[in-house]
């Protein structure tokens, strides 16, 4: 049998075990042709769940939950499908700090359930007892109000600074602490919720609306569904004052209402990203495709929980100059979302393909010279990152074998989408699109390992063509350190003016012989990640006084700049720094500058301390569990 068919053979024996009758109603037929398999391949078992899907899996997910801003929980019932052996004894889901009331099967009756050891990163088994025909599983729990995966904001931590805020970040394996389920990408599920707040809050998730929200009280129930079957670390939730705006036919954007016009502003071309990205790589499967710009503690850029992408309030830069997040958020409805990594290890076949993706969105709306630039500045990201790392290092792999949390975003973003981007150039740019489309119609809404995906490139692309394969040396990009011999490289070309000036500058030219002004905001992150790392006071002036930068307004020019203030004590640079460390919580900017500061006893240290204990309080779980353990508040 091949991997595929052996796949289905097995899903194909759970649907029948869960067809006998039993306790509860047969599930509809049309629910069934949506369960995607399980891959049965040793490499695609996932290491960071507890669950044994073979034996019993779940299919489907009903969440009938309340959200409570006092007590930061929520809670209510989990009522999970299932598909089982006919001989399974039990079905172990994943679950981080719930606190469990009761498990019931579809008929209310009881069934008997344990929670194994906790495992301070995978958290804990819990596993239930089932009876020869359990299919449908009720449990009653509610949250911890620490859980990993929930961000609970009071209303001083809001634009709008009158009603609270709660926001939820489930990638990679958080879920768990909301949710009780099999939390495995590879264990995709459908899904449907009723979420009750108080008015007059919206709660909005990763999902379609299932009708208007239903008034009850002092309350409203907002309901959602997911008929389309997916990775649970997608399920998402937002809850705030939140409004909407239209920004096409099937897009548009949810925020505060002061945010709302920079947000609708920055997103203008949105429709347009996805008419670009349906032309690459085919249809745009999932209905509308909304985002949600979120309060500025979102640890992240972006999150692409499907038809809500997630975004930072970090990339509104009042140019669309930061905007190829939204090409990359938008990228994964295809990448991660329709075809995802069965296990974290394999996570560069979201976020590189992705990268490589988000790349293509951009050439077709902006041009090659700005889709070019923003990939000559991911190829010395990658650069950076073999510095770091040793080039021979076995974390400069694309396919790890580390922590759920996955290896360096240098290696499996920005060298997963040079792999990609030499696979184009020697393939053709034509046919190479046609496989990649055809990758995503073949195993859309399936998970997706490395050893597949090269072997789907071999099946249906090199066909037993000797001297292509040897061409691609394909083993070597996906399971090899460092960078194969035919990487394409970017052209040289695309910052030739910015690298003259960065010559002169080094040369000892002056700031202001450098046309800055001119330039857009890749070139000029091209001129300041350029410069010497030491730099001494009198530069720094000139470069700050020159460009403005401790002023700068784009988040991602601030931090190149306020890289170089840490690096060199630049003392006129701190109260920009303090100002931004203590007004956004993006981990990708918070943690450098913090770490670099903490790293330096004498002069940064203390500066680090007075900064992280005011700014704690707006960072995420996520980020604070990082920079706790650099001891700056004992
Ligand atoms: N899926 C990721 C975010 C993520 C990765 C969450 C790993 C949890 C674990 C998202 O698509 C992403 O890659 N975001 C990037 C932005 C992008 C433009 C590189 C980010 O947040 O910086
Ligand atoms: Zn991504």
């Amino acid at each position: 049998m091949t991997p595929l068919s052996k796949a289905v053979a097995i899903a194909a024996t759970l649907i029948l075990a869960s067809c006998r009758a039993g306790d509860d109603q047969a599930p509809k037929p049309a629910a069934q042709a949506q369960v995607a398999p399980i891959l049965t391949t040793p490499e695609a078992r996932d290491a960071y769940s507890y669950a044994r899907p073979l034996e019993a899996r779940v299919t489907h997910v009903a969440l009938d939950l309340g959200v409570d801003f006092d007590a930061r929980r929520i809670g209510g019932t989990a009522t999970l499908d299932i598909q089982r052996k006919p001989d399974a004894k039990e079905i172990v889901l994943d679950d981080k700090g719930l606190e469990i009331k009761a498990v019931t099967d579809g008929k209310g009756e009881k069934l008997d359930w344990t929670v194994g050891a906790s495992d301070p990163a995978k958290g804990a088994p819990l596993s239930i007892a089932l009876r020869p025909y359990t299919q449908k599983i009720r449990i009653t729990y509610v949250s911890a109000p620490d859980a990993d995966a929930l961000q609970w904001l009071t209303p001083a931590q809001t634009a709008g600074k009158t009603h609270p805020y709660l926001f939820s970040q489930g990638q990679a394996i958080l879920n768990r602490t909301w949710i009780p389920t099999q939390d495995s990408p590879g264990i995709r599920q459908s899904w449907e919720a009723r979420i009750k707040v108080k008015k007059p809050l919206t709660a909005v998730m990763s999902a379609t609306s299932a009708g208007d929200p239903i008034d009850d009280g002092d309350s409203r129930i907002f309901r959602y569904r997911m008929d389309h079957p997916v990775a649970p670390y997608l399920i998402a939730i937002a809850v705030g004052d939140l409004v909407h705006r239209d920004l096409g036919p099937r897009s548009g954007v949810w925020t505060e209402p002061a945010v709302i016009d920079r947000a609708a502003a920055e997103l203008a071309d949105t429709e347009k990203m996805i008419a670009a990205a349906e032309k690459l790589y085919g249809p745009y499967r999932w209905g509308r495709y909304d985002m949600i710009v979120l309060p500025p503690s979102f640890p992240y850029g972006g999150m692409e929980n499907p038809t809500l992408t997630f975004l930072t309030p970090t990339f509104l830069a009042g140019d669309k100059s930061l905007n190829g997040l939204v090409a990359h958020e938008l990228a994964h409805s295809w990448s991660g979302n329709l075809v995802t990594n069965a296990t974290w290890p394999d996570s560069w076949l979201n976020e590189g393909v992705t990268s490589y993706f988000e790349n293509r969105i951009l050439e077709e709306i902006y041009g090659p010279k700005r889709a070019a630039q923003e990939a000559a500045l991911s190829f010395a990201e990658m650069e950076s990152a073999f510095e770091e790392l040793g080039i021979n290092s076995p974390a400069t792999r694309l396919r790890g074998d580390d922590g759920p949390d996955e290896g360096a975003s240098g290696i499996i973003y920005d060298k997963g989408a040079v792999f990609l981007r030499t696979m184009e150039h020697l393939i053709g740019r034509e046919r190479w699109d046609q496989w990649l489309r055809s990758y995503f119609d073949r195993h859309a809404f399936q998970p997706m390992t490395s050893a597949r995906f090269l072997a789907d490139l071999r099946a249906n692309l090199v066909k037993g063509d000797q001297a292509l394969e040897r061409r691609l040396m394909l083993d070597q990009w996906v399971y090899q350190p460092g960078l194969p011999s035919n990487a394409v490289r970017p052209d040289p070309g695309v910052f030739a003016e910015v690298d003259k000036s960065l010559a002169a500058f080094k040369a000892g030219g002056a700031a202001a012989d450098v046309p800055y002004a001119g330039w857009n905001t890749a070139e000029r992150l091209r001129f300041l990640n350029g410069l010497p790392r030491k730099l001494d006071r009198a530069r720094l002036d000139e470069l700050d006084h020159a460009f403005d930068l401790s002023q700068a307004g784009n988040s991602e020019i601030r931090f190149a700049w306020l890289e170089l203030v840490v690096a060199n004590r630049y003392e006129p640079g701190v109260e920009s720094l303090e100002q931004f460390l203590t007004s956004q919580g993006r981990g990708k900017f918070v943690r450098p500058l913090i770490q670099a500061l903490a790293e330096d006893k004498d002069w940064g240290r203390p500066i680090a301390a007075r900064i992280y204990a005011k700014a704690r309080p707006i960072y995420h779980p996520i980020v604070t569990r990082d920079l706790d353990k650099l001891g700056l508040l004992k």
